[in-house]
């Protein structure tokens, strides 16, 4: 019976590239769709950028552009990373979409029309400077309890204590450098504790695995609260229905996304989205998720589905995370590595093989040891498995012109193969993936023992044996074929060209069932070579922030500590910085901004409005006059008291002096600095 299975994996964040640990989950995910789609399940993949949230609103800021904008770019970006580690979606959507605020709005409204929506007015952290509510991890300051400098808003890293942002001392806003005033603001809250029973007869009907049915024991336990569901303008995201200046938290609209991108899928393919969505769907929803974001799918998610009248999740299979040799991934050691780092040195199966021969069911940390990629990818893939297929090609190209044998030497053998293939199936439908490289492995064992035992070599020397040679090795080169069709979820380019070689149609499951024999095959080309420890190196170099100093940490009163050195970049990128020396030929307070100054800068003869944060280091008279350096081809940014149309280079300890560069004598307002 055809199974329709709809499939998902987390959102990746809109403003950071994909990274070796995100793959964990997108490559996880791919090899147990591939495994549905090959056995003739219809099964639709599909994800989405999260677009939406404040960290995406600032890090567009800081770029001087728009959120759009960003997710636009960060959208193509991971859309070819993801691409070019085969990962299969059939949509790959963004949150910020039109059926997303459609969806959003619905299940809001439905929630709120039930009476699941409660409001109420709250005090939160303001940055005066911004006019913007602050998130807790945009505060920081010294820790209440031990008094550590430089702690988050909700909790210190040294001490471990727990706090609220406004018992932080010497707070200040992370965004302008500004102290936070306390304001009062209506949110609106999605009452959780109304979703008890039902959560609890969900989370016990095996849904999900035993650790997470574990976990939300224990939040049971402790008792459901409502959700905060709401924020502020300034905000990236949707508006809510009847309000002026409210927005979905990022975290509602993002689970909302699956449906979003799946609705954007149906509409293009004619598909029935009620029929899947529907509270009593007899289709199956699986979400792959990390261990990190277990509260939100298996509480929120169902609570919201199930309260706006739509199905629950089928299955929610969550895993760990990634360290790279024993350690978490860390940019000074070089170990925090991106996709498009890893694909500038190695192919990318490599790693899906790596990662299937270490994924299983549960939800423990998987660990990447470079040592044991590089011998495992070498011994098993290439040396086990690739190396049946060439040993046996090299008879049958040279000696019988591609052409395989009419019958099979060895039929029981092959029935053998055929047979465990039942086995593997089910470990693949139980994410078990290292059962599965365990016994396909085993089985290349014995397809390279049978080829060793009947040495087609010895053989060949005398032509009254030559048939046996061509019986052999088309046994051989069957099963081979077997072992490819079962990887191919695993290894699927490689699987691909192992097809085109064996001069054969994309294999389904079902297609072992008949052995390849009386046909022509073509000329072996290696399907897949030896990993170089010197690539794995030379990734690992580049991935390595080379630029901090070597050794000792900085010291804690260090500007560096504060501010490590950035990620390098080549001297084409720094080249598309257009600096400027600039005359300041007018400096003025700005009526409302205690830190800012208006300049106007003279670039040469060209005439700059610009905002600069100097106010506390300078009067305006002390600056007149004076020259400085702008950058002069920075987008003009929209700001509360005007457009600045530039940047001027200022330097301080952190907190809010700034003290501007000035250029040596000899330089005059215009010229290029280099
Ligand atoms: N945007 C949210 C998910 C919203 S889903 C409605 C998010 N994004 S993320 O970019 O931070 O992470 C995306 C997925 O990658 C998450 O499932 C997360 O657990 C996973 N991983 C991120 N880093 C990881 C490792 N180092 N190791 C394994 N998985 C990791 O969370
Ligand atoms: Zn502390």
């Amino acid at each position: 019976m055809q199974r329709n299975i709809l499939v998902t994996s987390a959102l990746p964040y809109a403003n950071g590239p994909i990274h070796l640990g995100h793959l964990v989950e997108y490559i996880q995910t791919d090899i147990w769709v591939r495994f549905q789609k090959l056995r003739g399940n219809h099964c639709i993949y599909v994800c989405a950028d999260d677009a939406h949230g404040t960290p995406i609103m600032l890090k567009a800021r800081e770029l001087g552009i728009t959120p759009e904008e960003l997710i636009e770019r960060m959208g193509r970006e991971h859309r070819e990373d993801f691409a070019a580690f085969g990962i299969g979606f059939d949509n790959y959507y963004t949150t910020h979409s039109p059926e997303n605020r459609e969806l959003s709005e619905l299940i809001y409204t439905r929630l709120r029309e039930a009476g699941h929506i409660d409001s109420r007015t709250i005090k939160q952290a303001f940055d005066p400077e911004q006019g913007m509510f602050l998130p807790d991890r945009y505060i920081k300051g010294d820790c209440p309890r031990c008094g550590a400098a430089g702690q988050y808003g909700d909790s210190c890293e040294v001490c471990g204590a727990t706090y609220t942002p406004t018992e932080l001392k010497n707070a200040v806003s992370v965004v302008s450098g500004a102290t936070p005033e306390e304001r009062e603001s209506l949110h609106y809250f999605f009452r959780l504790q109304d979703f008890e029973t039902m959560l609890k007869d969900w989370a016990r009907g095996g849904h999900v695995q035993q650790e997470v049915a574990n976990k939300l024991e224990e939040w049971f336990t402790e008792g459901l609260r409502e959700w905060d569901i709401s924020r502020d303008a300034p905000y990236f995201g949707f508006q809510i229905p009847g309000t002026e200046d409210k927005y979905f938290y990022v975290w509602l609209d993002a689970p909302i996304g699956y449906m979003a991108s799946f609705r954007n899928w149906c509409d293009r393919h004619g598909e029935d989205f009620d029929a899947w969505w529907k509270a009593d769907s007899d289709t199956e929803l699986y979400h792959f998720i990390g261990k990190d974001i277990v509260y939100f799918h298996a509480l929120f998610w169902p609570a919201m589905l199930h309260g706006a009248g739509f199905r629950k999740p089928t299955r929610i299979c969550a895993h760990g995370f990634m360290t790279v040799d024993g350690a978490k991934m860390s940019k000074s050691r070089g170990t925090f590595i991106m996709a498009r780092t890893y694909l500038n040195h190695l192919d990318p199966e490599y790693l899906r093989y790596y990662m299937a021969a270490k994924l299983g069911s549960h939800v423990h940390d998987l660990d990447l040891n470079l040592d044991d990629f590089t011998q495992r990818v070498n011994a098993d893939l290439v040396g086990k498995l690739v190396n049946i297929a060439s040993r046996s090609s090299s008879f049958i190209n040279k000696r019988f012109d591609g052409r395989l044998a009419a019958e099979l030497p060895a039929p029981a053998l092959y029935r053998d193969f055929v047979a465990r293939g039942e086995q593997i199936a089910e470990a693949y439908e139980n994410r078990e993936f290292s059962r599965v490289i365990r016994d396909i492995m085993a089985l290349a064992d014995q397809a390279n023992q049978y080829f060793d035992e009947e040495q087609p070599w010895v053989l060949a020397k005398d032509a009254r044996t030559l048939p046996r040679v061509q019986a052999v090795c088309t046994q051989t080169l069957n099963l081979f074929r077997v072992l490819m069709v079962y990887l191919k979820p695993v290894v699927p380019k490689i699987a691909a060209e192992a097809e085109a070689f064996l001069n054969v149609d994309a294999q389904d499951w079902q297609a072992v069932q008949t052995p390849l024999l009386d046909h022509t095959i073509n000329r072996f080309k290696p399907l897949a070579t030896r990993v170089e420890r010197e690539a794995v190196d030379a990734m690992v170099e580049e991935s390595r922030e080379t630029l901090a100093p070597k050794g000792d940490a900085p010291a804690a009163d260090s500007p560096l500590a504060d501010h490590p050195i950035a990620d390098p970049v080549d001297v084409d990128t720094f080249g598309q910085i257009d600096l400027r020396v600039a005359r300041i030929e007018d400096a003025a307070v700005v009526d409302g901004a205690d830190k800012l100054l208006q300049l106007t800068l003279d670039l040469g003869g060209e005439k700059r409005n610009v905002f600069a944060g100097l106010r506390a280091a300078y009067a305006p008279e002390d600056l007149r006059g004076r020259l400085t350096v702008v950058v002069a081809n920075l987008k003009p940014r929209k700001m509360r008291f005007g457009v600045s149309e530039g940047m001027v280079l200022a330097a301080g300890p952190g907190g809010d002096a700034l003290y501007i560069l000035e250029p040596d004598s000899g330089a005059m307002p215009g010229m290029r600095i280099r």
